[in-house]
């Protein structure tokens, strides 16, 4: 143990790094790491985790897997998710800044370990190559007319609305019933619905548990830069994990988005089949069907719960729209 006494005041605290002066680490948000996986779940490029190095832990998304590496024969193959025990070398994204240096260099400053946000548990074990130059190079540019000011010339507090349930089970009927009200009385509204924006923006992504973190990271930044704008918007996606929903709410301020869990039985979802998926799905004809081959995790802690086998579209659009009426 050591006492250090500082010329200057100074806020530090544990995982903080002192360094020479004449010889200062870098410090960057954006690297070229390389992987160990030891989740039993794969690695889904765009999934927030927890990254530790040291003793700070931060936010972390691989933005791309580069390549994955036979352990055989060394060979780079291409790879969009990785599974236990697959090395991977990829780009990382990291919520905050840190000071590091190479693993080559730093076993302590280069070596970090990635954990489960759900389960706590660690999922891989990492070495820093290098920090990504756009990581110094793109800035945060400061525009004077920011989302208060948008909000205020509309007369209306922004929000994310976020439909999420089974596919059928009514989240597009009931946020295009809200959306009419919203606008009946002069919000200004957007309404982002799943099988829309795949025709567009997410023409790409298909129905693999990878595409689906893809196609909701998207969206969630579009309703981001949407709800910047000063506008309602109503998100409506299966949007089937967890996760996934969890960095939606996190992009953005506290209360400004609600979580709505249109909760139909999957029962009643596949007797409506309004567009005769869930037949193809039985028949083995449709895979990755969310709720028959591909999961649906049931939301925790939503903020609304729309029980439609209970209620009509009509009476649960009503409820929607005045409780955002009420706080806006
Ligand atoms: S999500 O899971 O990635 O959020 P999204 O809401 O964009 O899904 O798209 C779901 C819509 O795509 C469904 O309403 C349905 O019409 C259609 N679809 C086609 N194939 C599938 C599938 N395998 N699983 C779920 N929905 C599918």
């Amino acid at each position: 143990a050591v006492v250090l006494a500082l010329a200057d005041e100074i806020d530090a605290s544990r995982g903080d790094v002192m360094a020479a002066a004449h010889d200062p680490c870098e410090i960057a948000d954006q690297f070229a790491a390389h992987l160990l996986w030891l989740g039993t779940q794969p690695l889904l490029p765009g999934r927030p985790y927890w990254l530790k190095i040291g003793s700070r832990t931060v936010g972390a998304q691989v933005t791309e897997i580069k390549h994955k590496v036979d352990v055989n024969t060394q060979e780079a193959l291409a790879a969009r998710s990785l599974e236990l025990n697959e090395v991977g070398y990829c780009n990382l994204y990291l919520d905050q800044a840190i000071p590091f240096e190479a693993y080559a260099d730093s076993r302590e400053l280069g070596g970090f370990i990635l954990i489960d946000r759900q389960d706590n548990a660690t999922v891989a074990a990492g070495t820093l190559a290098f920090a990504l130059r756009r990581a110094g190079n793109i800035h945060w540019q400061h525009l004077e007319v920011d989302q208060a000011a948008r909000a205020r010339i509309k007369h209306q507090a922004p929000r994310c609305v976020w439909f999420t349930g089974l596919s059928g089970a009514g989240k597009s009927t009931v946020a295009n019933l809200v959306e009419k009200r919203l606008l009946a009385l002069g919000r200004h509204t957007y309404l982002l619905d799943g099988d829309n924006v795949r025709h567009g923006l997410n023409k790409d992504r298909g129905f693999t548990d990878e595409d689906r973190v893809e196609n909701i990271r998207r969206v969630a930044e579009v309703a981001r830069l949407m709800v910047d704008a000063g506008l309602v918007v109503l998100v409506s996606f299966i949007s089937p994990f967890r996760a996934e929903r969890r960095m939606a709410r996190e992009l953005f301020a506290e209360g400004q988005f609600l979580e709505v869990f249109v909760d139909t039985p999957l029962a009643v979802a596949e007797q409506r089949d309004a567009k005769g998926l869930y037949a193809k799905a039985r028949a083995g004809q449709l895979r990755n069907f969310t709720g028959i081959d591909s999961p649906y995790e049931v939301p925790e802690h939503p903020d609304v719960v729309l029980d439609t086998v209970a209620e009509s579209p009509e009476a649960l659009a009503e409820r929607l729209a005045n409780l955002l009426l009420g706080d806006s």
